[in-house]
């Protein structure tokens, strides 16, 4: 899939988002390795702290269904807003692999990367071997 078409798909889940705290909605498109696409919103909660960001839930979300490889994630917020993933995001995003590609909103538009591009030297499952 385009890395255009998987932000639209991103783009499309904020229309889920549980943001009354914040009123900034973001969406997440997870591609798996197998072309399926699965979807996150951010959900926020009244104890501010435990508000889950639209990628971990896209992630938690595409596990639970069984997936365990991806290729890429696209992370969309309010028109106009810069969305880069922020640092507990990339942590879980490395966790299943450097080499996803990371597509998100930035300052001057898209911009195309990988999970250990944005988290270099990341501790990640090898540190455990
Ligand atoms: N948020 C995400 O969903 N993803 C990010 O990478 C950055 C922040 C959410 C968390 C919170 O609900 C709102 O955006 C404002 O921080």
């Amino acid at each position: 899939m385009s890395p255009e078409a998987l932000l639209e798909r991103a783009r499309a889940a904020r229309g889920s988002a549980y943001a009354p705290y914040s009123q900034f909605a973001v969406g997440a498109a997870v591609e798996t390795i197998d072309g399926d696409v699965v979807v996150g919103c951010n959900v926020e909660n009244a104890s501010y702290g435990l508000s889950i960001c639209a990628e971990r839930a896209a992630l938690v979300h595409a596990i639970a269904l069984g997936h365990r490889s991806f290729r890429a994630i696209a992370i969309a917020g309010p028109n106009g807003a810069a969305a880069a993933p922020c640092g507990a995001c990339r942590q879980f995003i490395v966790e299943f692999g450097e080499g996803i590609t990371v597509i998100y909103v930035g300052a001057a538009g898209p911009i195309q990367t990988s999970a250990g591009e944005l988290l270099p030297h990341a501790f990640g499952p090898h540190s455990l071997a």
